[in-house]
């Protein structure tokens, strides 16, 4: 059968990593949580005290950072690597929430990033989540979905999600985070956060895990019938 491109993107805590992660099981693709890497990116930033305005710093330190994923048998999914360490629980934590999306904004840091992305994902068979796939990493994708939630609830799934690691954060700090990067997210000059021409809206407010599952395998299926 043959193989393509699944981009899904959308606003942050819809359920497109969980999505990506089990459509890519299930059809065997690689699964690239673009998000990951630009959470990365911020951890190394705030390691290094790098200044998010000194272009020649922030040029330097990208040479210096090296991203990449390692399955892991355990989770029975990708962790990011970040110069060979894991950082997959660390990136997760509130304070680089608080920072990627400046950190994603700035135009060196996206177009280092995305040149990566493409070469992950030029032989095709991946399912790719984050905010540009669909427009400006891989145009040309053959399925783009773009997923949308209500507001409360994605920042109710991000708490539970913190929660389930340890970390308690009020509601509301959570809303005011995921309403923030939404803004800074869908406003930046390049590769904002917008839905492709070509795709297809899923607003997973009231869906469950399968029906985010089925929708997108379902568009995969009729796309690649026709191929
Ligand atoms: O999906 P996430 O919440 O882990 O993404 C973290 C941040 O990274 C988000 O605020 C926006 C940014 N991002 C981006 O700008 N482009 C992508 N392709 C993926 C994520």
């Amino acid at each position: 059968m043959k193989k393509i491109i699944i981009a899904l993107d959308g606003y942050s805590s819809c359920g497109k990593s969980t999505t990506a992660k089990r459509v890519a099981a299930q059809l065997g693709y690689a699964f690239i949580d673009t998000g990951a890497m630009y959470r990365a990116v911020s951890l190394y930033f705030h390691e290094h005290h790098i200044s998010l305005t000194n272009p020649k710093e922030i040029e330097k330190a990208l040479s210096e950072i090296h991203i990449s994923f390692q399955f892991n048998e355990h989770r029975g999914a990708s962790d990011v690597y970040l110069n060979g360490l894991n950082v997959e629980d660390e990136i997760r934590k509130m304070y680089i929430s608080q920072m990627v999306s400046e950190v994603s904004a700035i135009t060196i840091v996206r177009k280092a990033m995305v040149a990566q992305q493409q070469k992950m994902g030029k032989s095709r068979g991946v399912v790719m989540d984050g905010r540009d796939i669909g427009t400006k990493v891989f145009p040309d994708a053959e399925v783009k979905v773009f997923m949308t939630a209500d507001p409360v609830i994605r920042a109710e799934r991000r708490q539970l999600e913190l929660l389930q690691k340890g970390e308690m954060i009020d509601l509301e700090e959570i809303l005011e985070n995921l309403k923030k990067r939404d803004i800074i997210d869908s406003t930046r000059e390049e590769g904002p956060l917008v839905q492709a021409e070509d795709a297809t809206l899923m607003d997973t407010s009231f869906m469950t895990l399968e029906e985010q599952v089925d929708f997108v395998i379902q568009l995969h299926d009729a796309k690649v019938a026709l191929l």
